[in-house]
C-alpha cells in the first residue's frame, strides 16, 4: 500500500514512519512543513530507503496537497501534523488554529476530492486516520475515573481546543460526505527523538547540564505515559484493521505524578550518568518548583480496553522499562541532541540535497 503520513518528521510521526518502513512492505510519503518540531535527522535510518519519500509541504496548502494525492495515490492517510506543545499554545495560539484546524480542514478536503474519484474497490478500502489526543476530554477529578471513547469533550488549552475542533471536523466529514475515517486519542508519549521542550527530555537534558529541573505548581498533576513505539504500533494496527467511523483511546496504564516522573529520571541518572556536573551532589537537588501552567489539567488517564479487546493491541513497555530505554537513548545519542540544541538540525535538508547534487 501507499501510506501518506503527515507530520512524519515529528516525534510520533517519525516513529510511525520508521515502524512502517522497518516492519512492513508499504511505501510512505512523509508530508511535513518542517516547523521547529520537524527534524529529518530522526528519520536518518530510513531516509535512503526506496519505499520512503519526503515532501516539505504545509498541510494548509491545498494546491500542493492535491498534487501530492494525485501523484502518490495513497491507500491510507495517517494525519499527525500538528502544533503539539501546550505551553506554546498559551503564549501564541495562531499557529495552532491554522495548522490544527485549518490544516486538518484542507487535508480533509484534499482527501475527499481524491477519494470521490477513486474506483469503487479502492474507495472501499481507503482510510483517513486522524491522530488526536486525550487532552480533548479535559481533566479528571476523581482518582478512579478514566477517559473512555464516549467521555464528553471539555478541552482546557488553546492546543486541546484546536485538536478537539479537528476531531469534530473529521467526524463531520465522515457523517456528511461518507469519507472513511478512523480516529485515535492517545495519552502522553515519551521515548527517543522527543523534542526537549516536553517534560521528560527536558528534565533529562537539564539534569545532565546541571540546570534547574522546573516542576510546574506542586508537581501533583498526573499523566498516563505511553512509550512512543507502542503508540506507533497501535496506530498502524488501527489504520489497517479498524472499522470505518471507529474511535480508539490509546494509553499505557502508566499513571504517574509529574514530581514522581522527575524523581525517577534523577534516580536513573544517578545510576547511568554518575559523573555529574561540578558542584552537583544529587540530581534531585536540581528540582525547582516554578509558576504553574495557566489552566493546567490535573489528571489524565486512559481506559484502553476497547483497542485491547477489538484489535488485540497492548503496550509492550512498562514505565520502568520504557523510561530506562529513553534515558539510555539520550545518553547515547549526543549528536542528535547537540544538533537540536544548536539548531543545526534545521540545516539537514539543505545539506542532504547538496550531498545529492
Ligand atoms: P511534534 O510537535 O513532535 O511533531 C509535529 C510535526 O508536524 C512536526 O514534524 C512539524 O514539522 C509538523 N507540522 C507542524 N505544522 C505543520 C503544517 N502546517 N504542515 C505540515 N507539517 C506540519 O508532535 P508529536 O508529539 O509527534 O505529535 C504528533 C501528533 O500526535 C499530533 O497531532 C499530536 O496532537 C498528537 N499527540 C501527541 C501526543 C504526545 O504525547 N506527543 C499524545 C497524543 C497525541
Ligand atoms: O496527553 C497527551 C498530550 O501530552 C499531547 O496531546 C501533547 O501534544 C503533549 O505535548 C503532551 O502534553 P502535556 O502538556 O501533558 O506534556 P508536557 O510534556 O508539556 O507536560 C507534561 C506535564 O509536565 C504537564 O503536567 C506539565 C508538566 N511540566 C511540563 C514542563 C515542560 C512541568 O512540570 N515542567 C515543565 O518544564
Amino acid at each position: 500500500m501507499n501510506i501518506l503520513v503527515t507530520g512524519g518528521a515529528g516525534f510520533i510521526g517519525s516513529a510511525v514512519v520508521r515502524h512502517i518502513i522497518q516492519h512492513t512492505s508499504h511505501h510512505v510519503l512523509n508530508v511535513d512543513k518542517l516547523t521547529y518540531a520537524g527534524n529529518l535527522e530522526s528519520l536518518a535510518s530510513v531516509a535512503d530507503h526506496e519505499r520512503y519519500q519526503f515532501s516539505q509541504t504545509d498541510i494548509c496548502d491545498r494546491v500542493a496537497l492535491d498534487q501530492l494525492f494525485k501523484t502518490f495515490q495513497p491507500d491510507l492517510v495517517m494525519h499527525l501534523a500538528a502544533e503539539s506543545h501546550v505551553d506554546r499554545s498559551i503564549t501564541g495560539s495562531k499557529d495552532f488554529i491554522e495548522t490544527n484546524i485549518i490544516g486538518t480542514y484542507q487535508l480533509l478536503e484534499a482527501a475527499r476530492f481524491y477519494w470521490n474519484a477513486l474506483e469503487e474497490s479502492k474507495k472501499a478500502t481507503f482510510r483517513f486516520h486522524h491522530i488526536s489526543t486525550d487532552e480533548v476530554y479535559g481533566d479528571l477529578e476523581g482518582t478512579d475515573d478514566l477517559f473512555t471513547e464516549t467521555t464528553p469533550y471539555a478541552p482546557s488549552s488553546p492546543y486541546s481546543a484546536s485538536k478537539a475542533s479537528s476531531d469534530h471536523l473529521v467526524r463531520a466529514w465522515h457523517r456528511t460526505y461518507g469519507l472513511p475515517v478512523v480516529l485515535t486519542n492517545c495519552s502522553n508519549n515519551y521515548g527517543p527523538y522527543h523534542f526537549p521542550e516536553k517534560l521528560i527530555p527536558l528534565i533529562i537534558l537539564n539534569a545532565l547540564a546541571g540546570k534547574a529541573l522546573p516542576v510546574y505548581g506542586n508537581g501533583e498533576q498526573i499523566r498516563d505515559w505511553l512509550y512512543v513505539e507502542d503508540h506507533a504500533r497501535a496506530l498502524y494496527t488501527v489504520v489497517t484493521e479498524a472499522k470505518v467511523g471507529e474511535t480508539y483511546n490509546i494509553g499505557g496504564h502508566n499513571e504517574q505524578k509529574n514530581i514522581d516522573v522527575v524523581k525517577s529520571i534523577c534516580t536513573l541518572l544517578e545510576e547511568l550518568a554518575p559523573n555529574k556536573p561540578s558542584g552537583i551532589e544529587h540530581y534531585q537537588d536540581l528540582i525547582t518548583y516554578v509558576k504553574d501552567r495557566p489552566g493546567h489539567d490535573l489528571r489524565y488517564a486512559i481506559d484502553a480496553s476497547k483497542i485491547e479487546k477489538d484489535l488485540a493491541w497492548v503496550p509492550l513497555e512498562s514505565f520502568e522499562t520504557g523510561l530506562r530505554k529513553t534515558v539510555q537513548w539520550y545518553l547515547s545519542n549526543t549528536k542528535w541532541i547537540e544538533n537540536v540544541q544548536s539548531g543545526e538540525y534545521k540545516n539537514w535538508l539543505v545539506e542532504q540535497y547538496q550531498a545529492d547534487e
